[in-house]
């Protein structure tokens, strides 16, 4: 696919089954990760890969989470906080590992995550796989993050759901560029 169609027709898939891509393909997609822009080329972006049991680790954080940390959670929101990983075959964390420095502040090094997630996402769809980046309450989340091992300087900015699409692929909303573009010329 020519790398513009493959930006204009990228869309995020919430319905993902297996396959997920292959090593050597998530090897490439790891690789389209890394060349988002990087101011001082701090390399601030971490991916922690979870697919197999792994999805069922990522359900007991979720879970314990609830239970430990959310007051007076329901039964059945506890059994979805249970569920969540398994809408994917493939999960990765988008952790921004943040270093201090005197002219990077730490948001420019969170956009530089933000920037490898969706190179993730175009290189996924060039690959004929799918994705959609998702938050929620365990994003930017301290007791998650702890439950993964991360230190204080290391923020989770989402999950991104990684799969082969599976049903219908959404319609893309036709935009008008005129309402976003603003000219000074
Ligand atoms: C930072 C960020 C967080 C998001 N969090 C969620 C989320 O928690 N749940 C969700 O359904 N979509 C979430 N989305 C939106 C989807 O990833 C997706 O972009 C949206 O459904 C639009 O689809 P499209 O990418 O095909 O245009 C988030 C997007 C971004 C950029």
């Amino acid at each position: 696919m020519k790398a513009l169609d493959n930006i204009l027709t990228r869309t995020s898939s919430s319905i993902l089954k297996a396959p997920c891509p292959s090593e050597e393909e998530m090897n490439l997609v790891y690789k389209a990760a890394l060349r988002a822009p990087d101011h001082k080329w701090l390399r601030p972006s971490r991916f922690i890969q979870i697919t197999g049991e792994g999805l069922d680790k990522l359900s007991d954080i979720f879970f314990n989470f609830g239970k430990n940390h959310v007051k007076n959670i329901s039964k059945e929101k506890l059994k979805k906080y249970k569920s969540i990983p398994y809408r994917a075959p493939m999960i990765i964390v988008l952790v921004s590992n943040i270093t201090k420095h005197p002219s990077v502040p730490d948001h420019e090094q969170m956009f530089t995550t933000a920037a490898a997630a969706q190179n993730i996402l175009l290189a996924l769809h060039a690959l004929n796989y799918s994705g959609i980046w998702r938050t929620g309450v365990f994003a930017m989340n301290q007791e998650i993050e702890k439950s993964f091992g991360l230190g204080s300087n290391q923020k989770i900015l989402g999950y991104l759901y990684v799969g082969t699409p599976d049903g219908k692929i959404k319609k893309i909303p036709p935009l008008d560029i005129k309402d976003f573009i603003t000219k000074i010329e």
